[in-house]
């Protein structure tokens, strides 16, 4: 995989710092006494509109859903079918995890995902880039 686009938060269009402010603002409502990890997302749609998450954590410590799926869940549970970009916060810039970019390749076959840190850094990805084959991908030649 290439390195990330790396990039600063000034240089980043409107479009991506309202998805970023979005992403921070819900940050700041994570639920993350455990991991002490607080981590915040946006989407934004096919139809433009924002969706935001946080991580919500659980004594039961498995049942902790990511910032990621809470956003995507409620862009879907709205009725979007189609994300269009998204955009990830947290203290040292992370990638999304596995089981999220499986969530996203079911409502994108590609989007740009920007992942920032609070330090004003920021990574300009795709979808495609970190899950080159999302499942059911269906391609091995006889
Ligand atoms: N977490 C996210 O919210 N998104 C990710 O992509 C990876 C991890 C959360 C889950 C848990 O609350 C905390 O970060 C530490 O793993």
């Amino acid at each position: 995989m290439a390195d990330p686009q790396v990039v600063t938060v000034e240089s980043l269009s409107q479009e991506w710092r309202e998805l970023l402010d979005a992403a921070a603002r819900a940050r700041e409502g994570a639920y993350a006494p455990y991991s002490r990890f607080p981590v915040g997302a946006a989407v934004r749609a096919a139809s433009g509109r924002v969706y935001a998450g946080s991580n919500v954590e659980n004594a039961a410590f498995g049942l902790t859903v990511c910032a990621e799926r809470v956003a995507i869940w409620k862009a879907i549970s709205e009725g979007e079918r189609k994300l269009a970009a998204l955009a990830v916060i947290t203290e040292t810039g992370t990638t999304p995890c596995g089981s999220c970019l499986q969530v996203m390749a079911e409502f994108a076959s590609d989007m740009p995902i920007l992942v920032a840190d609070t330090q004003g850094r920021a990574w300009l990805t795709t979808l495609r880039e970190v899950l080159p084959y999302p499942f059911p991908h269906t391609s091995i030649q006889k």
